[in-house]
């Protein structure tokens, strides 16, 4: 054979909503080769999605080996990659036995409705129970924290912005109806045990109503989570409540099914979850970063169920000989959730950087720094990264909305509107306004800023004149529309007027639709030529941990060769008058489709 020439190489693993792909990028972020696979969708009832997890575990290995080959055949050796990352959909559930090493159901994917009776069960328990509040457990690290004078700080609602950002208090207008911050967050503070408090007292005490449980993890119930999702597979799938109750059962995210695999499944396989995934559980807390049992006890589950947290940047093991695959023994040193990849990726490295994602779904992220600042307008706060076991996590503050990319596959998919999703540019680009139509995507109820998850899909202001091609641009509206409501609200408690948003994912391909996100949105989107941040991301992530091209996430400056690639930007070309009419359509929109069922 011929000779392969040594390189230095990160592989990065993206294991997205509806494809997994395996990408290898060289120092300076450029892509040497890259393998994509899709896998099939799940749709077994209205509202319900699901993802086969042996299908998931394929399509890394053929994602892993397929790429790898590429990169023989361009002429390097496959030892040129010297460690992998991995990012992943977030919420996504599965479950599966200790003992076998296999699935015990399908996967629960994050946008799946299915749990609405779930959720309004905990709703009414919040209501009435409230959450435990247990001083000897409750986070025993912020205890100690607590004892020794450090870092117990509650979810802020301050946030200094930077870099070049203007300080600023969150939301003066923003405050919860008849309560001052201060008094507030005293509460907060008084609810976790943590105010005024030196060391644990044994008491018991409850704190009732949803914002208890926000002040605890930074998010709120919704079927979107994953203790929600894992609760209803406990009750409805006897083989799951069995291995529960005979500590069988292993629970875990996407991004924990594929490390098991990845480092010998049943032959010893790692089950950890990074802390970007579990802050999306519901049963962390965000200041201890840990399982926090009052939460545990809340949904009823077993602690040995759970995965170890990790950070996001560490040698967690290495690939596993058992899947005979060509990166053997290659070392596994970065997990983050794809969304907060993607913002490590976009390098939004620095409080007040933000950047949105519009891949299956659509996630705006805030950079917040070191604080957990606590949205009170519908954002949620959550783990950005935590770039090593001994670093300091950086928090965000997102605004995730759950339908863009999947409304373009529903249009192709389900409606046979079009046949490729690259001929929307065409068919929405043929008419020059939607003629009055707006498409609410509500698949699964609405995510951020609404929060409503008994919302109904509408499209609205139909004429006999409306054609698919009004429907279709309605479509590329909608997310931009539910971008701009996002990003007003992070206005409205940063202070800090957005100029540029920063973008990446498969829908920003379509120049029609960043071009309606400058027009709705009146601000300029941004847009590299390289927009795989996602993968991006935790390549960097995994580069930090073993050392390599000298990248140290906490000094940015270590990154300015990294992805330098040009940048299209988009310039808003519509007046200030007929936005607003527009948006104010939209909210007209937004409304019936979420009176509909009363
Ligand atoms: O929270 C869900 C998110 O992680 C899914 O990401 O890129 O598949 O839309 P994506």
């Amino acid at each position: 054979g011929r000779e392969l020439r040594a390189g230095e190489f990160i592989g990065s693993l993206d294991c997205g909503t509806t494809s997994t792909r395996f990408i290898v990028f060289d120092a300076h972020a450029k892509i040497i080769c890259e393998h994509q696979a899709e896998f099939p969708q799940i749709l077994p009832h209205a509202g319900w999605h699901e993802q086969d997890p042996e299908t998931l575990v394929e399509c890394m290995k053929e994602c892993i080996t397929k790429a790898t080959e590429k990169l023989e055949w361009m002429g390097w050796s496959k030892e040129s990659i010297k460690g992998i990352g991995i990012t992943n959909q977030r919420e996504t559930t599965l479950c599966w036995s200790r003992s076998t090493g296999k699935p015990l159901c399908n996967a629960i994917v994050w946008d799946d409705a299915r749990t609405n009776g779930v959720v309004r069960h905990y709703e009414t328990k919040l209501e009435e129970e409230g959450l435990e509040i247990d001083d000897d457990e409750v986070d025993a690290k912020a205890a100690e924290d607590a004892a020794s004078g450090e870092a117990d700080e509650p979810i802020t609602e301050g946030v200094e912005l930077g870099p070049g950002g203007k300080e600023a208090a969150f939301a003066e207008e923003g405050k919860v109806e008849g309560e001052g911050l201060t008094a507030m967050m005293g509460k907060a503070m008084e609810g976790l045990g943590l105010a005024g408090r030196g060391k644990p007292t044994g008491a018991k005490k409850r704190r009732k109503g949803m914002e208890g449980l926000v002040d605890v993890t930074g998010i709120r119930l919704s079927t979107y989570f994953s203790a929600i999702k894992l609760r209803w597979m406990l009750d409805h799938h006897k083989e799951v409540h069995d291995a529960h109750e005979s500590d069988d059962l292993c629970f875990g995210t996407v991004d924990s099914w594929l490390v098991y695999n990845l480092t010998g499944g049943v032959d010893g396989g790692l089950h950890i979850m990074d802390v970007t995934n579990a802050s999306r559980t519901l049963l962390i807390s965000l200041r201890t970063l840990q399982w926090h049992p009052p939460l545990l006890r809340f949904f009823g589950f077993r602690q040995s169920i759970l995965p170890r947290i990790v950070s996001s940047a560490e040698k967690y093991g290495v690939i596993h000989a058992n899947l005979s695959l060509p990166l053997t023994g290659v070392p596994i040193a970065g997990i983050v959730g794809d969304q907060q990849a993607a913002l490590v990726g976009n390098k939004c490295l620095q409080k007040g950087e933000a950047k949105n994602t519009y891949g299956t779904g659509s996630f705006v992220l805030f950079n917040t720094g070191s604080e957990a600042v606590r949205s009170q307008n519908g954002l949620l706060t959550t783990v950005a990264y935590q770039p090593g076991p001994n670093a300091k996590p950086v928090y965000a503050l997102e605004g995730s909305i759950a339908v863009a990319g999947s409304a373009i596959k529903w249009l192709r998919d389900q409606m046979n509107l079009i046949e490729e999703s690259s001929e929307m540019d065409h068919l929405a680009g043929s008419v020059k306004d939607t003629g009055g139509v707006y498409f609410v995507t509500a698949f699964s109820g609405l995510l951020a800023p609404y929060w409503d998850r008994e919302a109904a899909g509408t499209i609205i202001g139909l004429t006999s004149y409306t054609t698919s091609a009004h429907i279709a641009r309605a479509t590329l509206e909608a997310v931009c529309y539910q971008t701009r409501a996002v990003l007003d609200v992070i206005e409205k408690e940063s202070g800090v007027k957005l100029e540029t948003l920063k973008v990446d994912g498969g829908v920003t391909n379509s120049n029609l639709a960043m071009q309606l996100q400058a027009n709705i949105g009146g601000f300029k989107v941004s847009r590299p030529t390289m927009r795989e941040s996602t993968a991006l991301g935790s390549a960097l992530l995994a580069g930090h941990a073993l050392g390599l091209f000298g990248w140290d996430l906490t000094r940015p400056e270590t990154l300015s060769k990294v992805n330098t690639a040009d940048v299209h930007t988009f310039e808003p070309e519509l007046p200030e008058k007929e936005r607003l009419r527009k948006i104010k359509g939209w909210e007209k929109a937004v409304s019936r489709a979420r009176a509909w069922y009363t």
